[in-house]
């Protein structure tokens, strides 16, 4: 969404050496393989050329240097054949990897992981107050434990890329800075103080704002979904706007809102979200939870899958699983099937929608089934009734007329310092009940 990403300014694109690794037992949604070549185009959306790659399998890592020796000697080789300036691991690395592997490979070759990859690419991809202030002490955070002398030298070439922040590992990779790789971590410490003082300011604003869009009661959508599923160019399409659609991992990071109309006397609220990826570290899920708290308020969810992908069912499971951890798997959600102008029979993507509950075949860049989509959007806003029981202080007075305004109401019991309603209320209304609910709504829902 929302800008276009400055070309990194660096002279020669740096070589990137990837590492993939497959942990028995270790839960991954795509194959070693798969991985890798997403980790590939990870590298090049941060500016990398990648010159080659290993994999290996292994038990459990290496406490010193995540993979086996003989593998590391076979790497240090090819590291050393293909000239690479920096070795990406697919995994997180540990402080101490980190600092045993660079100490292998040599002083001129660094040595990140996915996260950092992630962190950087973040970086050149905020564009707001609150974005870039997220990146940041994301960034800060990740560097505390691994500042130690070795990072120095990593200094000389930071601040060289296109990016607005500095760079998390030198050499291009955007980060809090090149004189900042100097500080001690007294001084980072401090740095994640006042960022996080800075950050809930512009949160206090941002949920100021949220109440009174809440207040507006037009419902909201969030669209989530893998990273490059076609999101942006959805909301696009649907709202007639310019948020920024790149054929890139992670265009959208900060969030972005439009009012798109349903009906002729319908609307609702989208919300652009930052594109989820499998391994997506919880550290920066913690660090995007302003982004993502979007999505936790939202109505109704669209989660849009590039459905022409090959791993589309794992990138959905991916999802759902992000969408698990924050909490937010029991927001109604619309399976969004997107780009079927590219399937050679786009006819068979409506027996596709088959395998998912809720789900649509759309081209949000030619707009077919978008009608359909919006149907059913309206549909679930609007028409469908969700039970409720509720406990509400009688202060609550336009809560409680709302429900009966409304909603269908079939028992009040006035109780001590509240009123007791059982009822149901169309879906759009669940959240603003919710600091009330007295028992776990039920699954059942209806039509009105
Ligand atoms: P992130 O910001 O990374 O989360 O991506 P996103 O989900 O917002 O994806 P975006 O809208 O930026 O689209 C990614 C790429 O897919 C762009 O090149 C789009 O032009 C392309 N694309 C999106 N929708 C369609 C579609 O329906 N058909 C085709 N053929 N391409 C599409």
């Amino acid at each position: 969404m929302a800008k276009k990403i400055t070309e990194p300014t660096r002279m020669a694109k740096e070589r990137a050496f990837l590492v993939g690794v497959d942990i028995y037992n270790q839960q991954n949604w795509l194959t070693l393989e798969d991985s890798l070549e997403e980790l590939s185009l990870l590298a090049e959306t941060a500016g990398l050329k990648v010159v080659g790659e290993a994999t290996q399998s292994l038990s459990h890592p290496n406490p010193d240097t995540f993979i086996g020796s003989g593998k590391l000697e076979e790497i240090t080789a090819l590291v050393t054949e293909t000239q690479s300036d920096v070795v990406v691991f697919d995994e997180e690395l540990s402080p101490r990897h980190q600092r045993e592997l660079e100490k292998k490979f040599g002083d001129r070759v660094r040595v990140i992981d996915r996260t950092a990859l992630i962190l950087d690419i973040f970086a050149q991809h905020a564009d707001t107050r609150e974005g870039i202030l997220q990146v940041e002490l994301a960034q800060y955070e990740y560097r505390l434990p691994r500042l130690t002398r070795a990072w120095t030298h990593l200094a000389r070439q930071a601040g060289g890329g296109g990016g607005r922040t500095g760079s998390v590992g030198g050499v291009g990779l955007r980060g809090p800075g090149e004189t900042q790789l100097e500080v001690d971590r007294r001084e980072i410490r401090r740095k994640i103080s006042n960022l996080k003082k800075e950050l809930e300011k512009v949160r206090s604003h941002r949920s100021r704002y949220r109440l009174q869009r809440k207040r507006s009661q037009i419902p909201t959508v969030a669209l989530v979904g893998y990273t490059n599923a076609g999101k942006s160019t959805l909301l696009n399409y649907l709202s007639n706007s310019e948020v920024y659609v790149a054929d890139q991992l992670f265009a959208t990071l900060d969030p972005t809102t439009r009012r798109v109309k349903l009906s002729e006397k319908n609307y609702c609220l989208i919300t652009d979200t930052v594109g989820f990826i499998q391994k997506l570290p919880t550290q920066l899920i913690a660090a995007f939870r302003a982004t993502l708290e979007e999505i936790n308020e939202a109505d109704l969810l669209l989660h849009v899958v590039d459905i022409t992908h090959p791993n589309a069912q794992s990138h959905w499971q991916s999802v759902q699983e992000t969408l698990t951890l924050l909490k937010a798997n029991e927001i109604p959600t619309i399976t969004v099937l997107n780009k079927i102008d590219k399937l050679p029979e786009p006819e068979k993507a409506t027996e596709m929608t088959r395998d998912y509950q809720d789900a649509v075949a759309i081209s949000a860049r030619t707009g077919v089934g978008v009608n359909e989509l919006l149907n059913m959007v309206e549909n679930i806003l609007y028409f469908k009734m969700v039970p409720l029981q509720v406990k509400m202080p009688y202060q609550q007075g336009r809560l409680i007329s709302l429900f009966h305004e409304q909603g269908i109401i079939t028992q009040t019991v006035h109780q001590k310092g509240g009123v007791l309603i059982d009822g149901k209320i169309p879906s759009r209304y669940l959240s603003l009940f919710e600091p009330y609910f007295s028992k776990e709504n039920t699954d059942s829902e209806e039509e009105l």
